[in-house]
C-alpha cells in the first residue's frame, strides 16, 4: 500500500509531536532523547516528518553529522540515519518507506557522500544499504546491522573510522541476527 502522507522538513512546532511519535514507536524515551540532543548539539542535518491527511504527524526520520576519518587526515562527510519512527497504529502502510526514500534524496541533494545505519537488514536492504559496503569502516556498532549506502560511488572504498556525535553514547543498540 502506498503511504497516504506528505513528507516535509521538520518545523519548530513539530518538536513535541516528534518526541511523542519516537517514544511510542520505540516504547521508550532513549531515541526521543537522542533526537532532542542531536538537534540541541547542532548535529542534526536532515529531519523529515510524515504528515497524514488532517495534519497529524505520524512519522519522523533523522540524519545527523557522521564524519568518517580516513588516513592522511582525509574526512568523508556522511550521515547517520537514526532514528526512523512511525506511530505504531500507522505502521505497515508504507510511511517508513516514504520517509527513508525522501531522506536519502535529501542527503544526496546536500552533497553527502554516504549514509550509515544500524538496523534490521531486512528493512534497510531494500533502499540499497549493505553490510558489505560498511565492512571497511571501524565503528562502535559492528556486525550485519551496521550498514552503509554510498551516495557518491566509491565513497567508502577506503577504510575509515565513523565518528558518531556524542549523543549516540547514551542509546542502547538493539541486536539483529
Ligand atoms: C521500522 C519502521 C520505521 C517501518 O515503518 P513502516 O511505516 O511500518 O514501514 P513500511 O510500511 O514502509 O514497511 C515497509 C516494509 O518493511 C517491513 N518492516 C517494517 N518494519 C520492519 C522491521 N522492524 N524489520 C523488518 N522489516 C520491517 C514491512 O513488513 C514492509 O515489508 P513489505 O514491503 O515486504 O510488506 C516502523 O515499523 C517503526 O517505527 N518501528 C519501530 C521503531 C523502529 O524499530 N525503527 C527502526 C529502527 S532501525
Amino acid at each position: 500500500m502506498s503511504a497516504p502522507v506528505v513528507v516535509r522538513v521538520e518545523q519548530p512546532g513539530d518538536v513535541p509531536h516528534i518526541r511523542d511519535i519516537v517514544a511510542h514507536a520505540f516504547g521508550q524515551r532513549a531515541e526521543a532523547d537522542l533526537v532532542d540532543r542531536l538537534r540541541a548539539d547542532g548535529d542534526a542535518l536532515v529531519s523529515l516528518v510524515a504528515v497524514a491527511e488532517g495534519g497529524e504527524l505520524v512519522g519522523q526520520i533523522l540524519f545527523s553529522r557522521l564524519p568518517i576519518a580516513g588516513s592522511m587526515g582525509r574526512v568523508t562527510e556522511a550521515a547517520a540515519l537514526a532514528p526512523l519512527a512511525v506511530r505504531p497504529e500507522r505502521q505497515g502502510m508504507g510511511i517508513g518507506t516514504a520517509l527513508a526514500k525522501a531522506g536519502i534524496k535529501a542527503c544526496t541533494a546536500r552533497g553527502l557522500a554516504a549514509i550509515i545505519v544500524v538496523g534490521d537488514p531486512k528493512f534497510y536492504q531494500r533502499f540499497g544499504f549493505s553490510a558489505a559496503v560498511a565492512r571497511g569502516l571501524r565503528s562502535p556498532y559492528p556486525g550485519n546491522a551496521f550498514m552503509a549506502l554510498e551516495l557518491k560511488p566509491g565513497a567508502l572504498r577506503a577504510k575509515g573510522t565513523v565518528c558518531y556525535p556524542a549523543a549516540f553514547g547514551a542509546v542502547p543498540v538493539e541486536e539483529h541476527p
